[in-house]
């Protein structure tokens, strides 16, 4: 019976995942750039702690998580001993708050920008613009840390992740119509190409278009050109993984808020039937 249970659970597990990672473009980022959907995983707590490993290892130099302590992790099914073991580099009590070894300082005179704390920018950034983020650094010669962003465009931080994604050639396509500029109206159309090519060198073509498009539009692709240590379907679930620890460090009680709901309305629902029998046994004579 007992594994019996836990098949189906891991069955439902794994469709929950499967349409979490199928699910279609979300909305548009401020810098016109669709972003992608982030899985929702936050009832998978081994994605969880995959999440919370991928901080700490690769997040944490740069950046805090300061309204989180490290016993908050024990949350997620972390041991004591695991957690001081392999999670906690500067801190040596577990009750201490995930700060950053990185003067603000240091940060700002290196990166042009202080990392900023992470505790709650899956709340302020949305949890679709961070998976984008993540997987959306591009080689850009002209910056002074060799990488810029799709979804932001001159970023401070460089792709720390790199060796894991490998190298890619990112091309953007724009059509816009062209305008006179005296009268203001459509006189044609043009189409610009260009291309960060995986060291960094940026090629502009334009070309004219036949017929003016009726809006400006923005396309773009990654192409793989070099490979990481992972394939891109593991680059993406890492990603997703340090989503959805981000977004669990935002509000830790998410998951439970929303079993709670579940058990809230099904107690209305049952007090409704309840209540309306009741009334139908009050009235019947009257009736
Ligand atoms: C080498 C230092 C460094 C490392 C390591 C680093 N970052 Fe950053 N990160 C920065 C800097 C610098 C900025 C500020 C960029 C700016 O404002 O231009 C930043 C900005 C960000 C932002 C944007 C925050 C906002 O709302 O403006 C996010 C999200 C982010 N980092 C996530 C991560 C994650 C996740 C990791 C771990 C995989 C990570 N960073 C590792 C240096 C780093």
């Amino acid at each position: 019976m007992e594994s019996l249970r836990q098949s189906l659970k891991t069955a439902m597990r794994s469709v929950l995942t499967a349409l979490a990672f199928s699910a279609p473009v979300a909305a548009i980022a401020a810098s016109g750039v669709q972003l992608d959907r982030a899985p929702s995983l936050l009832h998978d707590r081994v994605a969880l702690q995959r999440g919370a490993a991928l901080f700490v290892n690769h997040c944490m130099g740069c950046h805090g998580a300061s309204f989180l302590r490290y016993n908050k992790l024990q949350e997620l099914g972390i041991s004591e001993a695991v957690l001081k073991e392999n999670l906690m580099f500067s801190a040596t009590k577990t009750g201490e708050r995930m700060l950053t070894t990185m003067s603000a300082a240091a940060g700002r005179q290196w990166f042009g920008a202080t990392p900023p704390d992470l505790s709650l920018v899956a709340r302020s950034r949305g949890e679709d613009w961070l998976y984008t983020y993540l997987r959306g650094f591009y080689r850009d010669s002209t910056r002074p840390t060799g990488w810029n962003n799709t979804v932001f465009p001159n970023v401070g931080m460089p792709h720390v992740l790199y060796q894991y994604q490998g190298g890619r050639e990112l091309t953007i396509d724009e059509e816009k119509p062209v305008l006179d500029e005296k009268t203001q109206k459509v006189i044609g159309g043009e189409k610009v190409v260009t291309v960060f090519d995986e060291n960094g060198e940026k090629t502009v073509k334009t070309e004219k278009l036949a017929e003016a498009p009726a809006h400006a539009s923005h396309h773009q692709h990654f192409a793989a050109k070099s490979a990481g240590s992972k394939s891109a379907l593991e680059y993406d679930q890492m990603s997703a993984d340090l989503v959805n620890f981000l977004s669990w460090a935002g509000e830790p009680a998410q998951d439970k808020r929303f079993r709670t709901g579940v058990w809230v309305l099904g107690y209305l629902v049952i007090l409704f039937a309840l209540a309306y029998a009741m009334k139908r046994a009050f009235w019947k004579d009257i009736h």
